[in-house]
């Protein structure tokens, strides 16, 4: 099986030389969604930047360390890498340029070399999903911040890419909007990695979670394991989220319930 994301020892340091990554090891299967966790400045969006090679800035630093479907990234395959990792950034006005945003969802599928009929077809199907057909004449930057999270979806979305890598999806959604996304991305069929501190959102989405804290990973198991481990999470600035408060300590949905195979190693060991 070739893993859809495989990060071999990622280390990174910002040009001003602060250390953001050290050592990552990471193995994503096609299909899989995960759950990236830890407090801020944990270096979950410096992690998500380097899916689609927005980092590192300079390439030959890079030394092989991202593989997208077995490809390196690197600098002479970006297009291709590009075509395969739809990501949505943690601030949508990093991402929202053009004049509409309907333009603005065309601008990723024409991209792609899609003719015209196809184009629009994605974009109108897109902007249903996501419910802002309402809004698609508007200038970017006349949404508010969850209508521009939801431009930024469609964006992704009308790509149809087989990797989702998403910076802190749910932030300023209200519930309605929340509730809508996390349908939208159970029912999309590509693998996803997802940053938030909406731990709710990973306990209902992704039966797999992965705890970064200091650039490191510092636990990696079934969510449902993890994020009851109130001494593990309080550690790295998390907490144990409601959802599993209120829930018998045996009871664990289906899609958060671990296989074997994925059971947690023991604390001792998770930590590296
Ligand atoms: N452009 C930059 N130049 C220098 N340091 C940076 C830059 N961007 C981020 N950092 C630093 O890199 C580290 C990781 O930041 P990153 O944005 O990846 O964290 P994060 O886990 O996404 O945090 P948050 O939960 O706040 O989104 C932090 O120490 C941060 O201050
Ligand atoms: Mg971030």
């Amino acid at each position: 099986m070739i893993p859809a994301i495989q990060l071999n020892g990622l280390t990174y340091a910002y040009p001003d030389g602060t250390a953001a990554l050290r050592e990552v090891r990471l193995t994503v299967a096609p299909g899989e969604c995960v759950g990236l966790l830890g407090p801020n400045g944990s270096g979950k969006s410096t992690l998500l930047r380097h899916l689609n090679g927005i980092l590192p800035e300079r390439f030959p630093e890079a030394g092989g360390a991202v593989a997208i479907q077995g490809e390196a990234v690197a600098a002479g395959n970006l297009g291709v890498i590009r075509r395969q990792v739809g990501l949505m950034f943690q601030d949508a006005d990093d991402q929202l340029f053009c004049a509409t945003v309907r333009e603005d969802v065309a601008f990723g599928p024409q991209q792609l070399g899609l003719g015209p009929e196809e184009v629009a077809a994605r974009v109108q199907h897109a902007l249903e999903e996501v419910g802002l057909v309402h809004l698609g004449h508007r200038p970017p930057h006349h949404l508010s911040s969850g209508e521009k999270r939801r431009a930024c979806l469609a964006g992704l979305l009308a790509c149809a890419p087989s990797i989702l890598v998403l910076d802190e999806p749910t932030s300023g959604l209200d519930p309605r909007g929340r509730r809508e996304l996390i349908a939208l991305l159970r029912s999309v069929r590509a693998t996803k990695l997802i940053a938030t501190h909406d731990l709710e959102l990973v306990v209902e989405l992704c039966p797999r979670a992965v705890i970064l804290d200091g650039g490191r990973i510092i636990a990696d198991g079934p969510t449902a394991a993890l994020l009851d481990d109130e001494p593990l999470m309080l550690a790295h600035g998390l907490e144990r989220p409601h959802i599993l408060q209120h829930r018998h300590p045996h009871e664990v949905k289906p899609e958060t319930r671990g296989t074997k195979s994925e059971a947690p190693a023991p604390a001792s060991e998770r930590a590296r």
